[in-house]
Protein backbone atom coordinates (compact mmCIF):
# COMPACT_ATOMS: atom_id res chain seq x y z
CA UNK A 1 0.00 0.00 0.00
CA UNK A 2 1.85 2.82 -1.42
CA UNK A 3 1.33 5.62 -3.97
CA UNK A 4 4.02 6.33 -6.56
CA UNK A 5 4.59 9.82 -8.06
CA UNK A 6 6.19 9.97 -11.14
CA UNK A 7 6.69 12.97 -12.21
CA UNK A 8 8.89 14.40 -15.37
CA UNK A 9 10.95 11.19 -15.08
CA UNK A 10 14.30 11.52 -17.71
CA UNK A 11 17.17 8.96 -17.53
CA UNK A 12 19.90 8.98 -19.88
CA UNK A 13 22.35 6.14 -20.02
CA UNK A 14 25.83 7.20 -20.27
CA UNK A 15 28.56 5.18 -21.76
CA UNK A 16 32.30 6.92 -22.13
CA UNK A 17 30.88 9.83 -24.62
CA UNK A 18 27.72 8.06 -25.52
CA UNK A 19 24.26 9.15 -24.21
CA UNK A 20 21.30 7.43 -24.91
CA UNK A 21 17.88 8.67 -24.12
CA UNK A 22 16.32 5.94 -22.61
CA UNK A 23 13.50 7.71 -20.87
CA UNK A 24 11.58 11.19 -21.94
CA UNK A 25 9.82 13.29 -19.51
CA UNK A 26 7.91 10.25 -18.21
CA UNK A 27 4.26 11.50 -16.09
CA UNK A 28 2.32 8.95 -14.08
CA UNK A 29 0.54 8.41 -11.09
CA UNK A 30 0.05 4.60 -9.27
CA UNK A 31 -2.41 4.09 -6.59
CA UNK A 32 -2.03 2.74 -3.08
CA UNK A 33 -2.72 -1.06 -3.58
CA UNK A 34 -3.05 -0.71 -7.45
CA UNK A 35 -1.72 -3.40 -9.89
CA UNK A 36 -0.29 -1.89 -12.71
CA UNK A 37 1.31 -3.66 -15.62
CA UNK A 38 3.88 -1.99 -18.34
CA UNK A 39 3.37 -2.90 -21.57
CA UNK A 40 5.58 -2.10 -24.53
CA UNK A 41 8.10 -3.92 -27.18
CA UNK A 42 11.27 -4.61 -26.23
CA UNK A 43 13.90 -1.90 -26.04
CA UNK A 44 10.76 0.78 -24.78
CA UNK A 45 12.51 1.32 -21.48
CA UNK A 46 10.36 -0.50 -19.45
CA UNK A 47 13.24 -2.28 -17.26
CA UNK A 48 14.84 1.15 -17.36
CA UNK A 49 11.66 2.56 -15.55
CA UNK A 50 11.28 -0.32 -13.24
CA UNK A 51 14.86 0.48 -12.15
CA UNK A 52 14.25 4.05 -11.12
CA UNK A 53 11.19 2.93 -9.15
CA UNK A 54 13.31 0.33 -7.37
CA UNK A 55 16.31 2.94 -7.08
CA UNK A 56 18.88 0.94 -8.84
CA UNK A 57 19.19 3.92 -11.45
CA UNK A 58 19.04 7.65 -10.43
CA UNK A 59 16.78 10.11 -12.70
CA UNK A 60 18.36 12.15 -14.50
CA UNK A 61 16.06 14.65 -14.66
CA UNK A 62 12.59 15.04 -12.38
CA UNK A 63 11.64 12.47 -9.44
CA UNK A 64 9.62 9.68 -8.42
CA UNK A 65 7.71 9.97 -5.38
CA UNK A 66 6.54 7.47 -2.82
CA UNK A 67 3.94 8.72 -0.73
CA UNK A 68 5.59 12.27 -1.14
CA UNK A 69 8.71 11.56 -0.17
CA UNK A 70 11.56 10.76 -3.40
CA UNK A 71 13.29 8.21 -3.67
CA UNK A 72 16.68 7.89 -2.55
CA UNK A 73 18.28 4.33 -3.57
CA UNK A 74 16.63 1.07 -2.92
CA UNK A 75 14.18 0.94 0.36
CA UNK A 76 12.97 -2.48 2.62
CA UNK A 77 9.22 -1.43 0.96
CA UNK A 78 10.03 -1.98 -1.93
CA UNK A 79 10.84 -5.72 -3.40
CA UNK A 80 11.51 -6.56 -6.77
CA UNK A 81 11.27 -10.25 -8.85
CA UNK A 82 13.24 -10.37 -12.18
CA UNK A 83 12.74 -12.60 -15.45
CA UNK A 84 16.54 -14.10 -14.53
CA UNK A 85 16.73 -16.57 -11.50
CA UNK A 86 18.68 -15.10 -9.08
CA UNK A 87 18.46 -17.18 -6.18
CA UNK A 88 21.38 -18.47 -4.64
CA UNK A 89 22.56 -21.79 -6.08
CA UNK A 90 24.13 -22.98 -2.91
CA UNK A 91 21.67 -22.29 -0.31
CA UNK A 92 18.34 -24.18 -0.12
CA UNK A 93 14.86 -23.13 -0.82
CA UNK A 94 14.11 -21.83 2.95
CA UNK A 95 18.19 -20.56 3.22
CA UNK A 96 17.45 -18.36 0.25
CA UNK A 97 14.18 -16.81 1.34
CA UNK A 98 15.65 -16.32 4.96
CA UNK A 99 18.39 -14.73 3.53
CA UNK A 100 16.28 -11.75 2.29
CA UNK A 101 14.53 -11.54 5.61
CA UNK A 102 17.58 -10.93 7.35
CA UNK A 103 18.63 -8.52 5.14
CA UNK A 104 15.70 -6.24 5.86
CA UNK A 105 14.89 -7.47 9.11
CA UNK A 106 18.35 -6.48 10.84
CA UNK A 107 18.79 -8.71 14.09
CA UNK A 108 16.34 -10.96 13.05
CA UNK A 109 16.93 -14.73 15.28
CA UNK A 110 17.22 -17.06 12.49
CA UNK A 111 15.02 -19.50 13.59
CA UNK A 112 12.22 -16.64 13.20
CA UNK A 113 13.45 -16.11 9.78
CA UNK A 114 13.45 -19.71 9.14
CA UNK A 115 9.78 -20.07 10.58
CA UNK A 116 8.86 -16.91 8.03
CA UNK A 117 10.40 -18.08 5.46
CA UNK A 118 8.24 -21.40 5.41
CA UNK A 119 5.17 -19.75 6.06
CA UNK A 120 5.60 -17.92 2.50
CA UNK A 121 7.04 -21.20 1.05
CA UNK A 122 3.75 -22.49 2.32
CA UNK A 123 1.85 -19.42 0.31
CA UNK A 124 3.56 -20.55 -2.82
CA UNK A 125 2.61 -24.22 -2.70
CA UNK A 126 6.70 -25.30 -2.46
CA UNK A 127 6.54 -26.68 1.33
CA UNK A 128 7.74 -29.82 0.76
CA UNK A 129 11.03 -28.36 -1.95
CA UNK A 130 11.85 -26.17 0.82
CA UNK A 131 14.93 -28.30 1.90
CA UNK A 132 16.21 -28.11 -2.20
CA UNK A 133 18.94 -26.75 -3.81
CA UNK A 134 17.62 -23.99 -6.86
CA UNK A 135 19.03 -26.31 -8.69
CA UNK A 136 17.02 -29.05 -8.53
CA UNK A 137 13.65 -27.60 -8.73
CA UNK A 138 12.41 -26.15 -12.18
CA UNK A 139 11.86 -22.95 -13.35
CA UNK A 140 8.56 -22.48 -12.64
CA UNK A 141 9.38 -23.51 -9.05
CA UNK A 142 12.74 -21.17 -8.74
CA UNK A 143 10.49 -18.21 -9.85
CA UNK A 144 8.06 -19.47 -6.88
CA UNK A 145 10.84 -19.63 -4.16
CA UNK A 146 11.74 -15.77 -5.71
CA UNK A 147 7.95 -14.73 -4.95
CA UNK A 148 8.37 -16.02 -1.65
CA UNK A 149 11.70 -14.30 -0.60
CA UNK A 150 10.12 -10.78 -2.39
CA UNK A 151 6.66 -11.11 -0.16
CA UNK A 152 8.47 -12.45 2.94
CA UNK A 153 9.92 -8.89 3.77
CA UNK A 154 5.91 -7.53 3.40
CA UNK A 155 6.36 -4.55 1.16
CA UNK A 156 4.37 -1.72 0.42
CA UNK A 157 5.13 -2.06 -3.45
CA UNK A 158 5.91 -5.34 -5.44
CA UNK A 159 8.42 -4.56 -8.69
CA UNK A 160 8.31 -7.35 -10.87
CA UNK A 161 10.11 -7.37 -14.46
CA UNK A 162 9.10 -10.39 -16.38
CA UNK A 163 8.92 -12.10 -13.80
CA UNK A 164 7.46 -15.07 -15.91
CA UNK A 165 8.99 -14.86 -19.20
CA UNK A 166 11.25 -17.38 -19.42
CA UNK A 167 8.57 -20.25 -17.64
CA UNK A 168 6.52 -22.62 -19.82
CA UNK A 169 3.05 -21.82 -21.01
CA UNK A 170 1.11 -24.12 -18.97
CA UNK A 171 3.32 -23.12 -15.75
CA UNK A 172 2.87 -19.43 -16.27
CA UNK A 173 -0.61 -19.77 -15.74
CA UNK A 174 -0.50 -21.60 -12.53
CA UNK A 175 1.98 -18.68 -11.42
CA UNK A 176 -0.16 -16.16 -13.04
CA UNK A 177 -3.22 -17.03 -10.90
CA UNK A 178 -1.04 -17.82 -7.51
CA UNK A 179 0.30 -14.15 -7.38
CA UNK A 180 -3.77 -13.10 -8.25
CA UNK A 181 -4.98 -14.68 -5.26
CA UNK A 182 -1.95 -13.82 -3.23
CA UNK A 183 -2.01 -10.12 -3.88
CA UNK A 184 -6.02 -10.22 -3.78
CA UNK A 185 -5.72 -11.50 -0.01
CA UNK A 186 -3.87 -9.21 1.86
CA UNK A 187 -6.28 -7.00 3.53
CA UNK A 188 -3.38 -4.13 2.63
CA UNK A 189 -2.91 -4.81 -0.78
CA UNK A 190 0.36 -4.36 -2.46
CA UNK A 191 1.04 -2.05 -5.10
CA UNK A 192 2.18 -3.66 -7.95
CA UNK A 193 4.17 -2.23 -11.31
CA UNK A 194 4.26 -5.63 -13.37
CA UNK A 195 6.43 -5.46 -17.26
CA UNK A 196 5.43 -7.68 -19.41
CA UNK A 197 5.08 -8.06 -23.05
CA UNK A 198 2.21 -10.31 -23.00
CA UNK A 199 -1.50 -8.68 -23.46
CA UNK A 200 -2.96 -11.68 -21.94
CA UNK A 201 -1.28 -11.26 -18.97
CA UNK A 202 -1.46 -7.67 -18.40
CA UNK A 203 -5.09 -7.94 -18.76
CA UNK A 204 -5.27 -10.95 -16.81
CA UNK A 205 -3.55 -9.38 -14.16
CA UNK A 206 -4.00 -5.61 -14.01
CA UNK A 207 -6.14 -2.77 -12.80
CA UNK A 208 -4.54 -0.67 -15.67
CA UNK A 209 -2.06 -1.03 -18.33
CA UNK A 210 0.89 1.55 -18.97
CA UNK A 211 1.52 0.70 -22.93
CA UNK A 212 5.03 2.11 -23.85
CA UNK A 213 6.58 3.30 -26.56
CA UNK A 214 10.13 4.03 -26.98
CA UNK A 215 10.99 6.27 -23.87
CA UNK A 216 7.03 7.64 -23.26
CA UNK A 217 3.87 5.86 -22.00
CA UNK A 218 2.13 6.12 -25.06
CA UNK A 219 -1.35 5.50 -23.32
CA UNK A 220 -2.65 4.34 -20.22
CA UNK A 221 -5.94 1.59 -20.25
CA UNK A 222 -8.01 1.07 -17.99
CA UNK A 223 -8.39 -2.68 -17.51
CA UNK A 224 -12.64 -3.10 -16.62
CA UNK A 225 -12.88 -6.48 -16.79
CA UNK A 226 -14.70 -7.81 -13.24
CA UNK A 227 -12.48 -9.85 -10.63
CA UNK A 228 -12.11 -12.66 -9.32
CA UNK A 229 -10.61 -13.22 -13.05
CA UNK A 230 -9.36 -16.52 -14.46
CA UNK A 231 -7.34 -17.52 -17.59
CA UNK A 232 -10.08 -19.91 -19.16
CA UNK A 233 -12.65 -17.48 -19.05
CA UNK A 234 -10.82 -13.95 -19.00
CA UNK A 235 -12.53 -13.96 -22.78
CA UNK A 236 -16.13 -14.43 -22.27
CA UNK A 237 -16.80 -11.39 -21.53
CA UNK A 238 -17.45 -8.41 -23.71
CA UNK A 239 -14.77 -5.75 -22.42
CA UNK A 240 -11.70 -8.23 -22.58
CA UNK A 241 -12.14 -8.80 -26.53
CA UNK A 242 -12.47 -4.50 -26.87
CA UNK A 243 -9.36 -4.25 -24.98
CA UNK A 244 -7.51 -6.65 -26.64
CA UNK A 245 -8.07 -4.85 -29.69
CA UNK A 246 -7.50 -2.00 -28.37
CA UNK A 247 -3.54 -3.24 -27.18
CA UNK A 248 -2.89 -5.26 -30.44
CA UNK A 249 -3.65 -2.14 -32.19
CA UNK A 250 -1.27 -0.19 -30.15
CA UNK A 251 1.18 -2.63 -30.74
CA UNK A 252 1.27 -2.85 -34.55
CA UNK A 253 1.19 1.17 -34.90
CA UNK A 254 4.48 0.52 -32.28
CA UNK A 255 5.72 -1.62 -34.67
CA UNK A 256 4.84 0.02 -38.26
CA UNK A 257 6.11 3.87 -36.88
CA UNK A 258 9.57 1.67 -35.91
CA UNK A 259 9.43 -0.02 -39.00
CA UNK A 260 8.65 3.51 -40.97
CA UNK A 261 6.00 2.37 -42.91
CA UNK A 262 2.30 3.01 -41.41
CA UNK A 263 0.47 1.04 -43.77
CA UNK A 264 2.47 -1.89 -42.75
CA UNK A 265 -0.14 -4.95 -42.04
CA UNK A 266 1.15 -7.72 -39.97
N1 LIG B 1 23.09 0.17 -19.05
C1 LIG B 1 22.71 0.65 -20.23
N2 LIG B 1 23.52 1.47 -20.94
C2 LIG B 1 23.15 1.98 -22.14
N3 LIG B 1 21.94 1.75 -22.71
C3 LIG B 1 21.09 0.94 -22.05
C4 LIG B 1 21.41 0.35 -20.79
N4 LIG B 1 20.37 -0.39 -20.37
C5 LIG B 1 19.43 -0.28 -21.34
N5 LIG B 1 19.85 0.51 -22.34
C6 LIG B 1 19.08 0.89 -23.53
O1 LIG B 1 17.91 1.58 -23.10
C7 LIG B 1 16.78 1.19 -23.88
C8 LIG B 1 15.71 0.64 -22.95
O2 LIG B 1 16.16 -0.57 -22.39
P1 LIG B 1 15.26 -1.42 -21.40
O3 LIG B 1 14.76 -0.54 -20.33
O4 LIG B 1 16.05 -2.61 -20.99
O5 LIG B 1 14.05 -1.86 -22.36
P2 LIG B 1 12.92 -2.97 -22.17
O6 LIG B 1 12.97 -3.46 -20.76
O7 LIG B 1 11.63 -2.27 -22.51
O8 LIG B 1 13.21 -4.04 -23.16
C9 LIG B 1 17.28 0.19 -24.89
O9 LIG B 1 17.52 0.86 -26.10
C10 LIG B 1 18.57 -0.32 -24.30
O10 LIG B 1 19.48 -0.70 -25.30
MG1 LIG C 1 13.33 -5.41 -20.01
Amino acid sequence: MSVIEIQDLSLVYRTGKEEFLALDHINATIGSGEFVTIVGSSGCGKSTLLSVLDGLNKPTGGRVLIDGAPINGTGPERAVVFQQYTLFPWMSARDNVAFGIKQVRKGIPAKQAEAVSEEYLEKVGLSEFMHKLPGELSGGMQQRVAIARALAVDPKILLMDEPFGAIDARTRVTLQEMLLDLWSQDEEKKTVVFVTHDIDEALLLSDRIFFMEPKRIKDVIDVTIPRPRAKETLYNQEDSNKLLNRLLGLFYQDVAEQIGNEEVVL
